[in-house]
């Protein structure tokens, strides 16, 4: 009896504490735009704005070197065209490594697209562009990114959207430096919506983005251990490539809501060897 009576108090502990958010301030500080960040139940969630004067911005006070970097994001509503939304990891250093979800808003009842890129030593020029095919707008969704010495890999609701491999023996550049874990917004209507022929309606503003999770397991190497360590869940080999059920759902995805890849714009690019197979 005893110990059914530990076990499940045990149980329903491990759910109280699963069932807890981190408070913001634990992990990410403001890192621009401080009168347009909003601390909601107490700090568990995070609102930025975009108004005529400012957007806003949040990043992790550690830099990491590998890990699994998540972001539960609740998009701004109604006619956003021109306003983009960001979760990226960034390397702040002048050749610098960064990995980017941009959500680009859009004018009311058009599809959000989501665009990812990936910088390494300096170079980006790696777009891709997918139609979100629910409305990120309603609801919170988790947009997610892996990173070890294997892969990159983008997820949307745990769902793989992009894979970007490390080419490295093969002279393409890979993430390599330590990267702060960010989210912003800000205006964007040069480029973001149309090509940058719809502009921000601001009769709409402030535009807000709601953010929740602020844990972080990731990698900062002040321990000793190496972060390519697979003492770390996010190296173990397991995580070295998509499984058969994550390849064929990232397939999928990708025919049906992919709207834009760099790697067949033959326009803009002559080679691109990361995306031979
Ligand atoms: C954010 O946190 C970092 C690391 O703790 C610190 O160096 C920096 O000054 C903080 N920035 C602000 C605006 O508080
Ligand atoms: C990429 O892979 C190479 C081996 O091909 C390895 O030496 C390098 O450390 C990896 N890069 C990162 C950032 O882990
Ligand atoms: C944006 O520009 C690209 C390349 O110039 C073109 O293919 C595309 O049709 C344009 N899209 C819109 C919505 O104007
Ligand atoms: C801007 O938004 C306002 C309020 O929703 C609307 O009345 C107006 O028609 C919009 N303007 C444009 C150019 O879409
Ligand atoms: C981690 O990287 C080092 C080189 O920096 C390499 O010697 C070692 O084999 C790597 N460990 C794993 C588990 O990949
Ligand atoms: C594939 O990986 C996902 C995510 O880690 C996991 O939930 C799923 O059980 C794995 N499927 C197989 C068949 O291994």
């Amino acid at each position: 009896m005893g110990f059914h009576l530990l076990l499940s108090a045990l149980l329903v502990l491990s759910r109280v504490f699963e069932g807890q958010a981190l408070p913001f301030d634990k992990n990410y500080n403001i890192s621009w735009g401080n009168n347009n960040v909003k601390s909601l139940n107490n700090g568990e969630e995070i609102q930025l704005s975009l108004d005529k004067f400012s957007g806003s911005g949040i990043q992790s006070k550690q830099s990491y070197s590998s890990g699994s970097f998540k972001m539960r994001i609740k998009l701004p509503s109604k006619d956003s065209a021109g306003v983009v939304t960001t979760f990226y990891l960034h390397s702040h250093t002048s050749n610098h490594d960064e990995l980017d979800f941009e959500f680009l808003g859009n004018r009311e009842g058009k599809p959000y697209t989501l665009q990812t890129n990936v910088f390494a030593n300096g170079v980006g020029d790696r777009e891709q562009r997918i139609q979100l095919w629910f409305d990120p707008t309603a609801n919170f969704h988790e947009y997610s990114i892996l990173w070890n010495s294997h892969q990159t890999v983008f997820f949307v609701d745990e769902i793989p959207i992009r894979v970007y491999k490390n080419n490295s023996h093969r002279g393409v550049g890979y993430p390599s430096q330590p990267m702060q874990s960010e989210a912003t917004i800000w205006n964007g209507e040069t480029w973001a919506t149309d090509n940058g022929s719809a502009k921000i309606n601001w009769s709409n503003s402030p535009f807000t983005a709601q953010f929740q999770g602020f844990n972080i397991e990731g990698c900062t190497s002040s321990n000793g251990i190496k972060c390519n360590s697979t003492k770390f869940w996010w190296n173990s080999k397991q995580f070295w490539k998509l499984n058969h059920s994550q390849e064929k759902s990232y397939k999928d995805i990708r025919s049906k809501h992919m709207v834009y890849d760099y790697c067949k714009d033959t326009n803009r690019f002559q080679t691109t060897p990361e995306c031979s197979k």
